[in-house]
């Protein structure tokens, strides 16, 4: 693919058929898609091939959490289905990581690998429960600089934590940031949220980007306005 399309589509259907519909909507030129576990799990492989075959890239993000063995050959398991991007808990540890970027590290194509940090469900009272006594901000920078150590290529974080990620992390750091809502769209359940041209200018690498596109009367539309204000594939 010659161009580097910003925008990741979350594909957040139950069954095929709607994800379908929506790939033969939209553009492989303009965007990427999310494949997450509700969809994967109902659907299988089967589903990423048809999405592959239109000429879409696949973010598949099933966040691996497992002993290092298994997570490594999960990973290797997905990359041998032809995606871009994978991904796994940090929580996993260091052994965990690096296994999993050995794994991959072997493969013919490997997918990019990225981590999750703190989910953005959990809060400090989660984390004190748990028997962690940092705050949400500090275990997040903690694990994302965990991920970097461990070799992994980027992680998903708010775009309201790229600036000190990207400052922590590196310049080559992928930060993947979901919350992105065009001016004019709904905030739906999101809690903070920022436009994509704020978030790529605060640091992010590519914007997850669901309801905004998945539910408008004209989703190519919507995906095309959005590209327009980033600035295209650039
Ligand atoms: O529809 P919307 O743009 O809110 O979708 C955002 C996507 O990003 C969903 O698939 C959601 O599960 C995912 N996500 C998120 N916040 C996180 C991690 C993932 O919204 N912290």
């Amino acid at each position: 693919m010659s161009n580097d399309p910003k925008i990741i589509v979350a594909m957040d259907y139950a069954e095929a058929q709607p994800a379908l519909e929506l790939a033969a909507r939209l553009q492989p030129e303009l965007c990427r898609l999310k494949v997450g576990k509700e969809l994967f799990t109902a659907t299988g492989p089967q589903l990423l091939e048809q999405l592959m075959q239109r000429g879409y890239e696949i973010f598949l993000d099933l966040k691996f959490h497992d002993i290092p063995n298994t997570t490594a050959q999960a990973c290797k398991a997905a990359a041998a289905l032809g995606i871009w991007m994978v991904n796994v808990h940090a929580l996993g540890g260091r052994r965990m990581m690096e296994a999993a970027q050995e794994g991959l590290a072997k493969v013919a194509r490997p997918p990019k690998l990225i981590a999750v940090t703190v989910l953005t469900s959990m809060g400090q009272e989660d984390l004190t429960e748990l028997g962690i006594a940092a705050t949400p901000a500090e275990l997040v920078l903690r694990l994302a600089t965990l991920a970097r150590d461990s070799g992994l290529d980027g992680v998903v974080c708010s775009a309201q934590e790229a600036p000190l990620l990207r400052g922590q992390c590196g310049g080559e750091f992928c930060l993947v940031t979901p919350g992105i809502r065009p001016a004019q769209a709904g905030l739906d359940d999101q809690m903070r949220v920022m436009t994509p041209r704020a978030a790529l200018d605060n640091g992010s690498s590519y914007l997850v980007i669901g309801r905004p596109i998945t539910r408008a009367a004209d989703p190519l539309q919507a995906l095309q306005e959005i590209s327009q204000q980033i600035g295209a594939g650039a």
